[in-house]
């Protein structure tokens, strides 16, 4: 099955323009590609909360810092648009880097406060880039819902705080991360990994279930926290930005002491060249 590919903005209004015409709702998939079955939990999400599905295959070259992954990001669209129709999709937008950003584009999209621990950390620019993309993608589109993986979670809050905060007229919905048999969240970037390393990266998954669970059996959050730390070098992984406990919603910090209420528990270490990172939550 091929499935039906727009480039350009002015094709993917006009797409949708039609599909509005005759009274249809929208939903909408943005991705970097590489889709594997996360992608595609998104897809049928988005399937089962609107009448007709476009998702996005676009790296954003802007969401990436100096030294990260941009040029060896794995991109194969045929692949992508083979899945993305399997799974309910009826059109893909493909725009080009100069159709994304045109000469004189000057403007950036920045959310303060949830952006700027954990990955906002480690990751200097990162999420301008992916506020201003996302903010420049559910304009092109004009969806009625769109959804996003909850594997990153603090994206996930950036992007609820920005659409409240620029009012732009769209359901965000979050959806449960995907993980292979043995607990790894699934992820583009897990295709970097090793054989050996490959075995190692589960231990990130159940390092955060086990902080969860002495989180719950009344442990103070420093302490958890330090025992995740050292479980986590012990399993191999170097580099551990950080491993932590914050509140759901806003990604703050949580006090030493024992937690009372929902939390997120979050996480990025390196395993060799590859970054992974994971949360869990009750
Ligand atoms: O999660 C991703 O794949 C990207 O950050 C997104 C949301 C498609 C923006 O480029």
């Amino acid at each position: 099955m091929t499935l039906p590919t727009v480039r350009t903005v002015a094709d993917l209004r006009a797409r949708v323009r039609a599909w509005r015409r005759e009274g249809l709702t929208v939903g909408f998939v943005p991705t970097m590609g590489a889709l594997h079955e996360g992608h595609l939990s998104l897809v049928r999400l988005a399937r089962a909360r609107a009448d007709r599905v476009v998702a996005s295959v676009f790296v954003n070259p802007t969401q990436f810092g100096p030294g990260e992954d941009f040029e060896a990001y794995p991109r194969d669209e045929g692949r992508d648009a083979g899945l993305l129709a399997g799974a309910g999709c009826d059109l893909l937008y493909a725009p080009s880097v100069a159709e994304m950003y045109p000469p004189g584009a000057a403007t950036t999209v920045t959310v303060a406060g949830v952006t700027e621990p954990l990955e906002g950390a480690a990751r200097p620019g990162h999420f301008a880039g992916v506020a201003t993309v996302v903010a420049k993608l559910l304009n092109q589109c004009g969806p009625d819902v769109a959804v996003f993986g909850e594997k990153d979670f603090q994206q996930l809050a950036v992007i609820r705080r920005m659409v409240a905060d620029l009012d732009i007229p769209v359901e965000i919905v979050g959806a449960p991360t995907q993980r292979a048999e043995d607990g790894l969240a699934l992820s583009s970037r897990n295709a970097y990994l090793s054989p050996e390393e490959r075995r190692q990266a589960p231990a990130l998954h159940r390092v955060l279930e086990a902080l969860l669970a002495n989180l719950r059996r009344g442990d103070s959050v420093a302490a958890v926290e330090s025992v995740a730390l050292d479980a986590l070098a012990r399993a191999g992984f170097q580099q551990i930005d950080y491993v932590e406990v914050r509140d759901p919603a806003t990604l703050e910090r949580l006090g030493p002491g024992p937690a009372e209420g929902p939390v997120r528990v979050l996480a990025a270490a390196r395993l060799g060249r590859t970054r992974l990172i994971d949360n869990v939550g009750d």
